[in-house]
């Protein structure tokens, strides 16, 4: 999109939750019609643009962030905007517009029903497997598009992926994601990614990974479709990889050459453990399903598949078939039911404690 300017980083070093809040009014031209989510980096609101009648979304982006001690967050404005700038396809999300707006931006984005990790907290039951497939198939269509981009993600997770009323499923919040531009001899951080979906080579401190982080991710992600629960739901850091242990089984040079020279390798410690078939896991998924999972959650990252090889994974072609869109849709619209309905009870709840307690 031509024409659109990224400010220079330059905020005060801490900002309070409440200005915060505060400071986000409706830009010039819209309307704001209520909350949708609250992230690290920024606020979502859904509106409406005063002069096409369009609901949108609209993030108000800080540029820099930084709770007083820590280091300041990175550029994370400049990277969304470089992401969805570059990206356009029908499983990210669009950018419609860019307003400048106090210290930061407000990004003027498609307006989607919820994200996946509605759905998923929300699913009455177990995901049907078309369904399944169809929301795996999106999000590998969206992930091969983006890596063929030259774009790394790196903050895969279901909060992070939208669904559209029309059954669509979309990557969105690209605060983290970054040019894959120096394959091989990067120094990236890897202080990214959520970590119940953080690839192994980032668990061990890795300056220099590439695209497979967000392969590892997507798999997490797609055995969450397939199972309902997180696969690996660490409490920290080194609970996080004795849980993928528990596994895949111990990781050594013979499975990972290269992995003792990682930075972290040396300084953990693990009881020796064989693999766990991830059926195990995951007793009602589907074979072929999960012969995919298996090849996209591999210690080595050059071992697993690229999102684009994965297209072409058989469980694509079996039946059942993916879902029509319409289909999708009518799940999307089952959770938001849900959702809201849950929320009510909450709110009810809420009240009528108040009303006993008056707090
Ligand atoms: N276009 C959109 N349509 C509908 N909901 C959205 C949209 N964009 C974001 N949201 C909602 O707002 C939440 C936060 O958005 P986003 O992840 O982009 O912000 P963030 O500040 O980077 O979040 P975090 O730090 O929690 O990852 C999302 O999880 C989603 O529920
Ligand atoms: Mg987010």
């Amino acid at each position: 999109m031509p024409g659109l300017e990224v400010a220079p980083c330059a905020v005060p070093e801490f900002i309070d939750h409440d200005d915060l809040l505060s400071d986000h009014k409706a830009p010039p031209g819209y309307r704001v019609l209520g909350r949708l989510g609250q992230g690290a980096f920024g606020e979502v609101s859904r509106a409406v643009s005063l002069a096409t009648g369009e609901e949108v979304a609209l993030k108000h982006v800080f540029p820099q962030r930084a709770a007083r001690g820590c280091a300041p967050a990175p550029c994370n404005l400049a990277r969304e905007l470089a992401a969805l700038q570059a990206l356009r396809h029908p499983n990210v999300v669009a950018l419609r517009a860019v307003l400048p707006q106090g210290s930061g931006r407000t990004l003027v984005l498609e307006l989607c029903e919820g994200d996946l990790g509605d759905l998923l907290r929300h699913a009455p039951a177990r995901l049907d497997e078309a369904l399944a497939k169809t929301l795996a198939r999106q999000l590998l269509r969206g992930v091969a598009h983006m890596h063929g981009a030259g774009f790394m993600h790196r903050d895969l997770k279901p909060g992070n992926i939208l669904l559209a009323r029309d059954g669509a499923l979309k990557l969105a919040d690209f605060g983290l994601a970054r040019r894959n531009d120096c394959p091989g001899r990067a120094a990236y951080s890897h202080a990214v990614a959520t970590r119940w979906y953080r690839a192994p080579e980032l668990l061990f401190g890795a300056r220099c990974y590439g695209p497979a982080v967000d392969v590892w991710a997507a798999g997490c992600i797609i055995a969450e479709l397939l199972g309902l629960d997180p696969l690996f739901a660490g409490d920290t850091d080194i609970d996080q990889l004795g849980r993928i242990i528990a596994r895949l089984g111990s990781v050594d040079e013979a499975c990972w050459p290269g992995v003792r020279a990682l930075p972290d390798y040396g300084k953990l410690r693990f009881a020796p453990s064989p693999a766990v078939p991830l059926a195990a896991a995951l007793p009602d998924a589907p074979a072929p399903a999960l012969d995919l999972l298996g090849h996209m959650l591999r210690w080595n990252p050059d071992e697993r598949v690229s999102a684009e090889a994965a297209l072409h994974h058989e469980w694509f072609l079996l039946e059942p078939a993916t879902a029509p869109h319409a289909v999708v849709a009518e799940a999307v619209a089952a959770m938001q039911r849900l959702r809201d309905e849950r929320r009510a009870a909450q709110r009810a709840e809420e009240a009528a404690w108040q009303e006993i307690y008056g707090c």
